[in-house]
């Protein structure tokens, strides 16, 4: 069952490149628009709605970390990213012009249920990306757009990630053409990449032998720290969050630009430092603030392993380790981007001889507050 692999998380990360394009699949008609039919909130509601909310938890709150960022940007619409856990507790202003977005794989989680149900009682309209069907978060929302990643049993998440990505992008693009904001080129240019974007998936996964030679070599370390910039900052928290349940090291996620107002200080001689480097093509500003940092934590004696895409040369002097990532546009890179570190955390838990598919102390859906 576990089709050849070792692991379900093995197979689940090779399942990558169907999952994300089964989850596409449907929902770009012939044009290039995009026809989401089963978010029944109809358009008329949806131009009105004024703030959208998501919450989350774990891995799919990073989806939602990144989910800001596209929505925000496609259709002007105010987003904020809560923990479920702590969203309902401290009161939040909710009103019939709010979607929550819940996000959750298993559709089954306490804290995000809990979260919808009170979203629910002020009034507001809940979607659910979930990747389980009939479960009760989708059951208990207004729509749901369901993630096609099929089953995922290793407790650490890696296809439902990449397809709540996704889904993401799917309902900020959507909200964009419903609202016509921004609507025109680049919402069009973005729907044509995300066709490809399967395939740029699978290339990644051919070229991780090195990452995983790289993580055999550090299976000694305590600790390793990962940054990133702008949605690369996400990324950065999910392999940390990953290398924590799988590996059982201290691994900490930053925001590049963070570092000088405190994190700095950790850096030491050898401590392995995961960069994500956002395209130089993109927002080239934040690339060149990031490869300065790259240079800072070198000087310092960081061991810098750097993920950055092909092409950028700008990287190449500074990085211990470089693992080369395809051109995708900026807001898209995190499906590519988190790979290598789901590949990285994988195969350091297998060297420090951890249980992968069943981490210690977790289980595959929190169903207790
Ligand atoms: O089923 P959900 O997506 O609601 O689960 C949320 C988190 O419990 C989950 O993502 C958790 O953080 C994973 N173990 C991460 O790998």
């Amino acid at each position: 069952e576990k089709g050849g692999y070792d692991y379900f998380m093995l197979k689940e990360i090779a399942e990558q490149p169907k999952a994300v394009a089964d989850t596409l699949l449907g929902r770009i008609d012939g044009s290039g628009s995009l026809t989401l039919d089963e978010v029944r909130i109809p358009p008329r509601v949806l131009r009105e709605i004024d703030k959208i909310v998501v919450v989350a938890c774990g891995t799919a709150f990073h989806a939602g970390m990144i989910a800001k960022y596209a929505i925000e940007h496609w259709t002007r619409i105010p987003c904020e990213v809560e923990l479920a856990s702590e969203f309902r507790y401290r009161d939040p202003i909710l009103d019939a012009q709010t979607l929550v977005i819940a996000i959750s794989q298993s559709g089954e989680t306490m804290d995000t249920l809990m979260a919808l149900r009170h979203a629910r009682e002020q009034g507001s309209k809940v979607l659910a990306i979930c990747n389980t069907n009939g479960s009760t978060i989708p059951r208990e929302s207004d729509a749901v757009l369901y993630t096609h990643a099929g089953p995922e049993v290793a407790v650490a998440s890696t296809k439902a990630f990449l397809t709540q990505l996704v889904a993401c992008y799917l309902v900020a693009l959507y909200l964009g053409q419903v609202r016509g904001t921004k609507w025109g080129d680049e919402i069009r240019a973005v729907i044509r990449d995300l066709s490809s974007i399967s395939g740029a998936v699978e290339r990644v996964l051919g070229t991780m032998e090195p990452v995983r030679e790289l993580a055999r070599t550090l299976a000694s370390k305590n600790t390793v720290l990962f940054l990133g910039r702008h949605v690369g900052y996400p990324v950065a928290l999910e392999g940390a969050l990953k290398l924590k349940e799988l590996a059982y090291m201290h691994a900490e996620g930053f925001a590049a630009g963070e570092l000088k107002h405190g994190p700095i200080a950790l850096i030491e001689e050898d401590l392995p430092v995961v960069v994500v480097v956002p395209s130089p093509r993109g927002r080239s500003v934040l690339h060149d603030k990031i490869v300065s940092n790259i240079q800072e934590i070198r000087a310092r004696g960081a061991r810098t392993i750097v993920i950055a895409e092909e092409g950028d040369e700008a990287v190449v002097p500074y990085a211990d380790h470089l693992v080369r990532i395809p051109a995708t546009p900026t807001l898209l890179q995190p499906l590519v981007a988190t790979v290598p570190l789901q590949v990285f955390a994988c195969e350091l838990a297998t060297a420090r001889g951890n249980e992968v598919d069943q981490p210690r102390n977790l289980a595959k859906s929190v169903t207790v507050e």
